[in-house]
């Protein structure tokens, strides 16, 4: 469904080419500065002057307004302005914008609700974005994409300033989201939380893929010589 090929951007990508099946989950590894996030903004429409292409059940990313791509990609950024003035729940309505129907307030305020619930985030809803502690912030951005309705979810480093039990709460509702349906995108630099979620894994390294590593094969990323390789 999605269909990534000779994907060169500046000097950061070099002719990425993977594809992935509806309802798997992916992961992206690799040390500091390869170009994970980068990879990211491309297939979320971010960055648009990059050569190659990304297609979506067959259609280029390129030929989709934001809007239309925002439809089938939600993306949560590694990093976000921490000065959003909004309150959660305005900041999260704005996530149902690329639905085509208008919703009624009240069928807003519930589909954010219902969102909020699962996330464990209703106590912050009247809360400002920008007053949030990063973890609460991260578990903001994942409602926020789980409400956009697109079927692939792009995860930057969902986990990075949550608590350990967070963590583990954030990935079992990511792995729900997968047996929903979804297909997602993950990138890490928890190689448990790896393991735990991905069909395969993608490792980055100067801007090329250097290895792909199936389900079956995934504990290699916890060998000596594989972390050296990837991460030294
Ligand atoms: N807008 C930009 N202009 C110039 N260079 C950039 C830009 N964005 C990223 N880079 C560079 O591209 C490289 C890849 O950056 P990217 O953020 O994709 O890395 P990453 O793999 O996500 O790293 P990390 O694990 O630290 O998040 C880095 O060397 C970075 O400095
Ligand atoms: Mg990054």
């Amino acid at each position: 469904m999605l269909q990534v090929k000779d994907l060169t951007y500046r000097k950061i990508l070099k002719n990425i080419s993977f594809s992935l099946k509806k309802n798997s989950c992916v992961s992206i590894v690799g040390k500091n500065g390869s170009g994970k996030s980068t990879l990211l903004k491309c297939i979320a429409g971010i960055i648009k002057d990059f050569e190659g292409s990304v297609k979506i059940e067959g259609i280029d990313l390129n030929s989709l307004s934001s809007k239309e791509i925002a439809s089938v990609v939600s993306y949560v950024p590694q990093l976000i302005e921490k000065r959003i003035e909004l309150k959660v729940k305005e900041f999260l309505e704005l996530s149902l914008y690329p639905y085509s129907i208008k919703f009624t307030d009240e069928e807003k305020k519930t589909k954010v609700f219902e969102v909020a619930e699962k996330m464990e985030i209703e106590n912050l809803l009247d809360r400002r974005v920008c007053n949030l502690s990063g973890g609460e912030v991260q578990k903001v951005l994942i409602s926020g994409a789980v409400l956009q309705g697109a079927d692939i979810l792009l995860l930057d480093e969902p986990t990075s300033h949550l608590d350990i039990y967070r963590k583990k709460e954030i990935m079992n509702f990511i792995s729900g989201l997968r047996n929903m349906g979804k297909t997602i995108i993950f990138v890490s630099h928890n190689l448990d939380e790896v393991r735990d979620i991905s069909d395969r894994v993608l490792v980055l390294k100067d801007g090329e893929i250097v290895k792909e590593i199936e389900k079956g094969g995934i504990e290699i990323i916890f060998e000596t010589q594989f972390l050296e390789f990837v991460y030294a």
